[in-house]
């Protein structure tokens, strides 16, 4: 029979090594240090119970840095840069509930999906951009007063965060002018984050989603136009939509239109109900020129609109500000 401390060196170095310290509490040998107290002199029971007490608590805290120093190791293997689902092994540190896309994100890929299988390509708009490509290739002359409708935010050093993926357009029109002397089409949707300096409430924010078109051909029409929009609002929203447009301006756009759907009877809309969608127009020769696109020989129009406003028609949300409010439980309404 091993005396208490032999036992206790043992245990202790077994657990210093341990992947399970805590197994190490129900060892053989402390059962039997246990057996043998019952076997024991009354007289002698009590200072071989504390000494056997003792070696419990001592092998207690060993067990517990034991056991912090295992986390560590757990945390340090941790690689930060891996794709999301790499770090999610047997950890037992990181949450088991893995979450899910927000609702803006989700809707985001329906209505790209819907455009790229119309042709277009797809490419997330910039988060920060400048005066060059937010106004002047747009058409937007310096000191025009169209640019205060866009209540852009600037930095100290003068760049803006966009107020509308419009900004990307300028690049779309340069980029694919090869393609277009090629005998090809322009054809793109930019999406992404734009940002305005307004107050906010239930139909504003500060910070929104856009989605931007624009397509260039040698015969492209605004019947063209109106066509696509109809395709992707009927594909979006499951169902044949009534249209209109009404006049609207908008600098790199001749004509500027307003395009606007009836609200559908299945999602609440009574007849008659009509809803501003989005902006969009033939684009304006200046807009081509500053591309160097000939407006002789090329012709384009563009669109661009806001996410959540696709979004609150469709699941009947009435704030905007939902959204960006980061509340479980309306993020978690939208999980599949
Ligand atoms: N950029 C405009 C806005 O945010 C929307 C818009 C209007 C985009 C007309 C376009 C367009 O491409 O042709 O208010």
């Amino acid at each position: 029979m091993q005396s208490i401390d032999d036992v206790r060196h043992a245990l202790l170095a077994k657990v210093v090594t341990s992947d399970n310290p805590r197994d190490i509490l129900k060892a053989a040998e402390i059962k039997a240090l246990y057996s043998k107290l019952v076997t024991l002199d009354p007289s002698e029971r009590g200072a071989y119970g504390k000494a056997v007490n003792d070696l419990k608590v001592a092998l207690e805290a060993a067990i517990v840095a034991r056991e912090a120093a295992l986390d560590d190791e757990t945390v340090q293997s941790l690689d930060v840069t891996a794709p999301w689902d790499v770090n999610t092994g047997p950890v037992g540190l990181l949450p088991t509930e893995q979450g899910t896309q927000h609702p803006l994100t989700k809707e985001l890929e329906v209505v790209i999906d819907i455009f790229t299988r119309m042709g277009f390509a797809a490419i997330e708009s910039r988060q920060i951009d400048d005066d060059f490509h937010m106004f002047e290739t747009l058409n937007f002359p310096k000191d025009h007063p169209a640019r205060d409708g866009y209540d852009t935010f600037r930095t100290e050093e003068d760049f803006i965060p966009p107020a509308h993926t419009s900004t990307m357009q300028h690049r779309i029109l340069k980029d694919g002018k090869a393609k277009l002397e090629a005998g090809g089409q322009i054809a793109s949707v930019s999406y992404g984050r734009v940002f305005r300096n307004e107050d906010v409430d239930a139909t504003h924010e500060h910070t929104f989603y856009q989605c931007e078109g624009v397509f260039v051909s040698e015969t492209a029409t605004l019947a063209d136009m109106l066509g696509t929009l109809q395709a992707f609002f009927e594909a979006y929203y499951g169902q044949t939509l009534k249209i209109k447009t009404q006049p609207a301006y908008f600098p790199f756009v001749e004509p500027g239109l307003e395009f606007v759907i009836e609200k559908p009877a299945a999602l609440g809309g009574k007849t008659g109900e009509w809803l501003e969608m989005l902006g969009c127009g033939m684009i304006h020769p200046n807009v081509l020129r500053a591309a160097e696109i000939d407006p002789a020989k090329y012709q384009g129009f563009a669109w661009g609109g806001g996410i959540e406003r696709l979004v609150m028609l469709k699941y009947g949300i009435e704030d905007l500000r939902y959204f960006e409010s980061g509340k479980l439980a309306f993020l978690r309404k939208f999980v599949s």
